[in-house]
Protein backbone atom coordinates (compact mmCIF):
# COMPACT_ATOMS: atom_id res chain seq x y z
CA UNK A 1 0.00 0.00 0.00
CA UNK A 2 1.28 3.13 -0.98
CA UNK A 3 1.53 5.25 2.33
CA UNK A 4 1.30 8.57 0.32
CA UNK A 5 -2.38 7.79 -0.92
CA UNK A 6 -5.86 7.68 1.10
CA UNK A 7 -7.29 4.59 1.62
CA UNK A 8 -10.62 5.01 0.30
CA UNK A 9 -12.17 3.02 3.35
CA UNK A 10 -10.35 6.31 5.60
CA UNK A 11 -13.84 8.32 6.65
CA UNK A 12 -13.62 11.97 6.80
CA UNK A 13 -12.92 13.27 9.70
CA UNK A 14 -15.75 15.77 10.90
CA UNK A 15 -16.40 15.15 15.02
CA UNK A 16 -14.04 15.36 17.84
CA UNK A 17 -14.86 11.86 18.04
CA UNK A 18 -13.25 10.96 14.96
CA UNK A 19 -10.32 13.56 15.61
CA UNK A 20 -9.54 12.10 18.98
CA UNK A 21 -9.15 8.33 16.97
CA UNK A 22 -6.99 10.08 14.64
CA UNK A 23 -4.96 11.59 17.65
CA UNK A 24 -4.85 8.40 19.15
CA UNK A 25 -3.89 6.34 16.30
CA UNK A 26 -1.21 9.10 15.17
CA UNK A 27 -0.11 9.17 18.48
CA UNK A 28 0.82 5.29 18.51
CA UNK A 29 2.43 6.15 15.25
CA UNK A 30 4.94 8.19 16.05
CA UNK A 31 5.67 6.79 18.88
CA UNK A 32 6.82 3.58 16.86
CA UNK A 33 8.47 5.53 14.04
CA UNK A 34 10.85 7.53 16.47
CA UNK A 35 11.22 5.80 19.59
CA UNK A 36 13.50 7.60 22.03
CA UNK A 37 14.68 10.02 19.49
CA UNK A 38 14.83 13.55 18.37
CA UNK A 39 12.42 15.51 16.05
CA UNK A 40 12.85 19.06 15.03
CA UNK A 41 10.16 21.51 13.70
CA UNK A 42 10.12 24.71 11.59
CA UNK A 43 6.63 26.17 13.30
CA UNK A 44 5.25 28.94 11.78
CA UNK A 45 2.35 29.72 13.39
CA UNK A 46 0.16 28.19 10.67
CA UNK A 47 -3.05 25.68 10.80
CA UNK A 48 -0.60 22.73 9.47
CA UNK A 49 2.86 23.32 11.27
CA UNK A 50 0.60 24.00 14.49
CA UNK A 51 -1.78 21.24 14.25
CA UNK A 52 1.19 18.74 14.01
CA UNK A 53 3.68 20.63 16.67
CA UNK A 54 0.17 20.24 19.17
CA UNK A 55 0.20 16.34 18.08
CA UNK A 56 3.65 15.35 18.28
CA UNK A 57 4.23 17.08 21.47
CA UNK A 58 1.34 15.02 22.88
CA UNK A 59 3.14 11.65 21.30
CA UNK A 60 7.24 12.25 22.12
CA UNK A 61 7.15 15.57 24.46
CA UNK A 62 10.46 17.08 24.88
CA UNK A 63 11.83 14.89 21.97
CA UNK A 64 9.90 17.53 19.62
CA UNK A 65 12.21 20.70 18.93
CA UNK A 66 10.05 23.62 17.55
CA UNK A 67 11.73 26.50 15.95
CA UNK A 68 9.97 29.28 15.25
CA UNK A 69 11.73 32.10 12.97
CA UNK A 70 10.66 35.76 13.04
CA UNK A 71 11.06 36.89 9.80
CA UNK A 72 9.94 40.13 10.31
CA UNK A 73 6.71 40.05 7.89
CA UNK A 74 4.47 37.94 10.22
CA UNK A 75 0.92 39.78 11.02
CA UNK A 76 0.64 41.81 14.40
CA UNK A 77 0.81 39.12 17.22
CA UNK A 78 1.79 36.16 15.28
CA UNK A 79 5.03 35.70 17.20
CA UNK A 80 3.95 36.13 20.66
CA UNK A 81 0.75 34.18 19.94
CA UNK A 82 3.36 31.52 18.96
CA UNK A 83 5.10 31.74 22.21
CA UNK A 84 2.30 32.04 24.41
CA UNK A 85 0.66 28.46 22.51
CA UNK A 86 3.39 26.45 22.46
CA UNK A 87 5.78 27.52 24.85
CA UNK A 88 3.20 28.42 28.27
CA UNK A 89 0.31 25.95 27.26
CA UNK A 90 1.37 23.33 25.80
CA UNK A 91 4.88 23.16 27.49
CA UNK A 92 7.03 23.07 23.76
CA UNK A 93 10.35 22.98 23.35
CA UNK A 94 10.71 26.22 21.39
CA UNK A 95 13.51 27.88 19.99
CA UNK A 96 12.21 31.28 19.23
CA UNK A 97 14.69 32.89 16.27
CA UNK A 98 14.62 36.70 15.97
CA UNK A 99 15.89 37.01 12.59
CA UNK A 100 14.05 40.44 11.72
CA UNK A 101 17.28 42.41 11.20
CA UNK A 102 18.83 39.41 8.86
CA UNK A 103 16.15 39.32 6.64
CA UNK A 104 15.05 43.38 6.42
CA UNK A 105 18.65 44.03 5.46
CA UNK A 106 18.83 41.44 2.93
CA UNK A 107 15.61 43.02 1.64
CA UNK A 108 16.52 46.52 1.87
CA UNK A 109 16.23 48.22 -1.82
CA UNK A 110 14.78 44.71 -3.24
CA UNK A 111 11.37 46.06 -5.11
CA UNK A 112 11.03 43.14 -7.37
CA UNK A 113 8.05 40.81 -6.12
CA UNK A 114 10.13 37.53 -7.26
CA UNK A 115 13.55 38.20 -6.46
CA UNK A 116 11.80 39.74 -2.85
CA UNK A 117 10.60 35.79 -2.60
CA UNK A 118 13.53 34.17 -3.27
CA UNK A 119 15.57 36.07 -0.82
CA UNK A 120 13.30 35.78 1.96
CA UNK A 121 12.68 31.67 1.10
CA UNK A 122 16.30 31.14 1.08
CA UNK A 123 17.03 32.99 3.89
CA UNK A 124 14.33 31.37 5.45
CA UNK A 125 16.44 28.18 4.97
CA UNK A 126 19.74 29.52 5.95
CA UNK A 127 18.25 30.84 9.37
CA UNK A 128 16.24 27.44 9.78
CA UNK A 129 19.56 25.07 9.12
CA UNK A 130 21.77 27.35 11.31
CA UNK A 131 19.74 26.51 13.77
CA UNK A 132 19.41 22.65 13.11
CA UNK A 133 23.30 22.74 12.89
CA UNK A 134 23.31 23.89 16.71
CA UNK A 135 21.12 20.79 18.11
CA UNK A 136 22.64 17.25 18.73
CA UNK A 137 20.82 14.05 17.88
CA UNK A 138 18.22 15.17 15.33
CA UNK A 139 17.26 12.75 13.64
CA UNK A 140 13.63 13.22 12.08
CA UNK A 141 12.10 16.30 10.34
CA UNK A 142 8.28 17.02 11.44
CA UNK A 143 6.21 18.23 8.58
CA UNK A 144 3.11 20.26 7.85
CA UNK A 145 2.20 18.37 5.14
CA UNK A 146 -1.70 17.46 3.87
CA UNK A 147 -2.82 15.40 1.14
CA UNK A 148 -3.70 18.93 -1.35
CA UNK A 149 0.43 18.73 -1.01
CA UNK A 150 0.83 15.06 -1.90
CA UNK A 151 -1.67 15.57 -4.69
CA UNK A 152 -0.63 18.82 -6.33
CA UNK A 153 2.65 17.29 -6.16
CA UNK A 154 1.94 13.83 -8.59
CA UNK A 155 -0.26 16.68 -10.40
CA UNK A 156 2.54 18.69 -10.98
CA UNK A 157 1.26 21.50 -10.09
CA UNK A 158 3.41 22.61 -7.60
CA UNK A 159 6.50 20.86 -5.83
CA UNK A 160 6.00 19.25 -2.82
CA UNK A 161 7.16 20.88 -0.07
CA UNK A 162 6.24 22.56 2.96
CA UNK A 163 6.42 25.28 5.54
CA UNK A 164 9.18 27.13 3.43
CA UNK A 165 10.38 24.22 1.66
CA UNK A 166 12.94 22.43 3.43
CA UNK A 167 16.55 21.58 1.60
CA UNK A 168 17.16 18.31 -0.23
CA UNK A 169 20.12 18.34 1.53
CA UNK A 170 18.60 17.86 5.31
CA UNK A 171 19.38 14.21 5.53
CA UNK A 172 16.36 13.61 8.11
CA UNK A 173 13.76 11.42 7.94
CA UNK A 174 9.99 12.98 7.76
CA UNK A 175 7.42 12.58 10.45
CA UNK A 176 4.20 13.71 8.50
CA UNK A 177 1.19 12.82 10.56
CA UNK A 178 -1.52 15.04 9.15
CA UNK A 179 -0.24 14.10 4.92
CA UNK A 180 -3.47 11.92 4.07
CA UNK A 181 -5.53 14.58 5.56
CA UNK A 182 -7.70 17.29 3.74
CA UNK A 183 -7.74 21.19 5.58
CA UNK A 184 -11.06 21.01 7.00
CA UNK A 185 -10.02 17.52 8.92
CA UNK A 186 -6.16 19.70 9.83
CA UNK A 187 -8.64 21.71 11.41
CA UNK A 188 -10.77 19.40 13.03
CA UNK A 189 -8.11 18.01 14.81
CA UNK A 190 -6.21 21.08 15.97
CA UNK A 191 -10.02 22.04 17.73
CA UNK A 192 -9.86 18.58 19.45
CA UNK A 193 -6.03 19.09 20.24
CA UNK A 194 -6.83 22.26 22.42
CA UNK A 195 -5.32 24.71 20.18
CA UNK A 196 -7.44 28.49 20.36
CA UNK A 197 -10.05 29.04 17.25
CA UNK A 198 -7.16 32.18 16.43
CA UNK A 199 -4.97 29.60 15.29
CA UNK A 200 -7.47 27.02 13.59
CA UNK A 201 -9.48 28.79 11.78
CA UNK A 202 -6.71 31.54 10.54
CA UNK A 203 -7.49 32.66 6.58
CA UNK A 204 -4.79 31.54 4.37
CA UNK A 205 -1.02 33.80 4.72
CA UNK A 206 1.83 33.30 2.59
CA UNK A 207 5.01 32.10 3.68
CA UNK A 208 6.21 35.47 2.34
CA UNK A 209 4.63 37.18 4.15
CA UNK A 210 3.41 40.68 5.07
CA UNK A 211 6.35 41.15 2.17
CA UNK A 212 4.36 40.84 -0.45
CA UNK A 213 2.02 43.32 1.12
CA UNK A 214 4.21 45.61 1.53
CA UNK A 215 4.63 46.39 -2.37
CA UNK A 216 8.28 47.66 -3.52
CA UNK A 217 11.15 47.88 -1.60
CA UNK A 218 10.20 46.76 2.31
CA UNK A 219 11.18 50.00 4.63
CA UNK A 220 10.39 49.72 8.24
CA UNK A 221 8.46 51.97 8.50
CA UNK A 222 5.88 51.10 5.62
CA UNK A 223 6.21 47.42 6.87
CA UNK A 224 4.87 48.79 10.12
CA UNK A 225 2.01 50.41 8.45
CA UNK A 226 1.03 47.33 6.75
CA UNK A 227 1.02 45.29 10.15
CA UNK A 228 -1.00 48.07 11.52
CA UNK A 229 -3.53 48.66 9.26
CA UNK A 230 -3.79 44.92 8.58
CA UNK A 231 -4.72 44.01 12.61
CA UNK A 232 -7.43 46.90 11.91
CA UNK A 233 -8.73 45.45 8.63
CA UNK A 234 -8.45 41.72 10.34
CA UNK A 235 -10.35 43.17 13.61
CA UNK A 236 -13.36 44.71 12.00
CA UNK A 237 -13.79 42.51 8.69
CA UNK A 238 -13.38 39.78 10.95
CA UNK A 239 -17.13 40.65 12.61
CA UNK A 240 -18.66 39.86 8.66
CA UNK A 241 -21.14 36.81 8.71
CA UNK A 242 -19.75 34.96 6.68
CA UNK A 243 -16.87 35.79 7.03
CA UNK A 244 -14.20 36.36 3.73
CA UNK A 245 -11.71 33.81 2.72
CA UNK A 246 -9.02 35.93 2.93
CA UNK A 247 -8.90 40.06 3.70
CA UNK A 248 -5.95 42.06 4.56
CA UNK A 249 -4.26 45.24 3.48
CA UNK A 250 -1.46 46.29 1.14
CA UNK A 251 0.15 49.41 1.04
CA UNK A 252 2.75 50.24 -2.67
CA UNK A 253 5.31 52.20 -2.15
CA UNK A 254 3.77 55.50 -3.04
CA UNK A 255 3.24 58.61 -1.07
CA UNK A 256 0.48 61.25 -2.10
CA UNK A 257 -0.70 64.92 -0.59
CA UNK A 258 -2.58 64.81 2.12
CA UNK A 259 -3.30 67.32 4.74
CA UNK A 260 -3.30 67.31 8.89
CA UNK A 261 -3.59 70.03 11.42
CA UNK A 262 -3.43 72.64 8.40
CA UNK A 263 -0.16 71.09 7.18
CA UNK A 264 0.86 68.99 3.83
CA UNK A 265 0.81 65.35 4.69
CA UNK A 266 2.77 63.42 2.47
CA UNK A 267 1.28 59.92 3.29
CA UNK A 268 0.90 56.41 1.56
CA UNK A 269 -2.38 55.07 0.30
CA UNK A 270 -3.77 51.61 2.24
CA UNK A 271 -5.58 49.22 0.09
CA UNK A 272 -8.13 47.10 1.28
CA UNK A 273 -8.62 43.85 0.18
CA UNK A 274 -11.10 40.87 0.70
CA UNK A 275 -11.77 38.29 -1.49
CA UNK A 276 -13.89 34.84 -1.46
CA UNK A 277 -12.69 31.87 -2.94
CA UNK A 278 -12.77 28.10 -3.85
CA UNK A 279 -9.18 26.94 -4.71
CA UNK A 280 -7.60 30.49 -4.92
CA UNK A 281 -7.06 30.12 -8.72
CA UNK A 282 -10.17 32.15 -8.97
CA UNK A 283 -11.70 34.77 -6.82
CA UNK A 284 -14.20 37.13 -6.29
CA UNK A 285 -14.22 40.47 -4.41
CA UNK A 286 -16.37 40.69 -1.37
CA UNK A 287 -18.72 43.09 -1.09
CA UNK A 288 -18.23 45.14 2.74
CA UNK A 289 -20.75 47.30 3.92
CA UNK A 290 -20.30 51.07 3.50
CA UNK A 291 -20.17 51.29 7.84
CA UNK A 292 -17.52 49.19 8.13
CA UNK A 293 -15.58 50.12 5.27
CA UNK A 294 -15.65 54.11 6.70
CA UNK A 295 -14.98 52.93 10.25
CA UNK A 296 -11.89 50.88 8.75
CA UNK A 297 -10.80 54.02 6.91
CA UNK A 298 -11.41 56.29 10.07
CA UNK A 299 -9.46 54.12 11.97
CA UNK A 300 -6.72 53.68 10.12
CA UNK A 301 -6.13 56.83 9.19
CA UNK A 302 -6.94 57.66 12.88
CA UNK A 303 -4.26 54.32 14.40
CA UNK A 304 -1.75 54.14 11.73
CA UNK A 305 1.37 56.83 11.53
CA UNK A 306 2.26 57.49 7.25
CA UNK A 307 -1.10 56.95 5.96
CA UNK A 308 -3.30 59.63 4.69
CA UNK A 309 -5.40 57.46 2.39
CA UNK A 310 -7.66 54.49 2.15
CA UNK A 311 -8.82 52.48 -1.24
CA UNK A 312 -10.94 49.46 -1.98
CA UNK A 313 -9.84 46.93 -4.65
CA UNK A 314 -12.50 45.39 -5.90
CA UNK A 315 -10.87 43.39 -8.47
CA UNK A 316 -11.54 39.93 -9.00
CA UNK A 317 -9.34 37.04 -10.15
CA UNK A 318 -8.40 36.81 -12.88
CA UNK A 319 -6.90 39.42 -13.73
CA UNK A 320 -5.46 40.67 -10.26
CA UNK A 321 -3.95 38.12 -8.42
CA UNK A 322 -4.61 37.90 -4.76
CA UNK A 323 -1.24 39.29 -3.49
CA UNK A 324 -0.76 42.09 -4.72
CA UNK A 325 3.00 40.87 -5.87
P1 LIG B 1 -2.37 34.85 -5.67
O1 LIG B 1 -1.79 36.15 -5.26
O2 LIG B 1 -1.43 34.02 -6.49
O3 LIG B 1 -2.61 34.04 -4.34
O4 LIG B 1 -3.70 35.00 -6.35
C1 LIG B 1 -3.30 32.82 -4.23
C2 LIG B 1 -3.27 32.37 -2.79
O5 LIG B 1 -1.96 31.93 -2.44
C3 LIG B 1 -1.44 32.71 -1.39
N1 LIG B 1 -0.03 32.96 -1.71
C4 LIG B 1 1.00 32.29 -1.20
N2 LIG B 1 1.04 31.31 -0.27
N3 LIG B 1 3.39 31.27 -0.44
C5 LIG B 1 2.25 30.81 0.11
O6 LIG B 1 2.31 29.94 0.96
C6 LIG B 1 3.43 32.25 -1.36
O7 LIG B 1 4.49 32.66 -1.83
C7 LIG B 1 2.16 32.78 -1.76
N4 LIG B 1 1.81 33.74 -2.64
C8 LIG B 1 0.45 33.83 -2.61
C9 LIG B 1 -2.26 33.98 -1.35
O8 LIG B 1 -2.27 34.58 -0.06
C10 LIG B 1 -3.61 33.47 -1.80
O9 LIG B 1 -4.32 32.89 -0.72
Amino acid sequence: MDPNVRPETMERITTPELARAFIDEQIAAVRAQVGDRKVLLALSGGVDSSVVAALLIRAIGDQLVCVHVNHGLLRKGEPEQVISVFREELGANLIYVDAVDRFLDKLAGVDDPETKRKIIGAEFIDVFAEEASKLEGIEFLGQGTIYPDILESKDGIKAHHNVGGMPEEFDFELVEPVKLLYKDEVRVVGKALGLPDSMVYRQPFPGPGLGVRCVGAITRDRLEAVREADAIVREEIGRMDPVPWQYFVAIPDVKTTGVKDGKRYMGWAAVIRAINTVDAVTARSVEIPWEMLTRIRDRIVAEVPGVNRVLWDLSDKPVSTIEWE
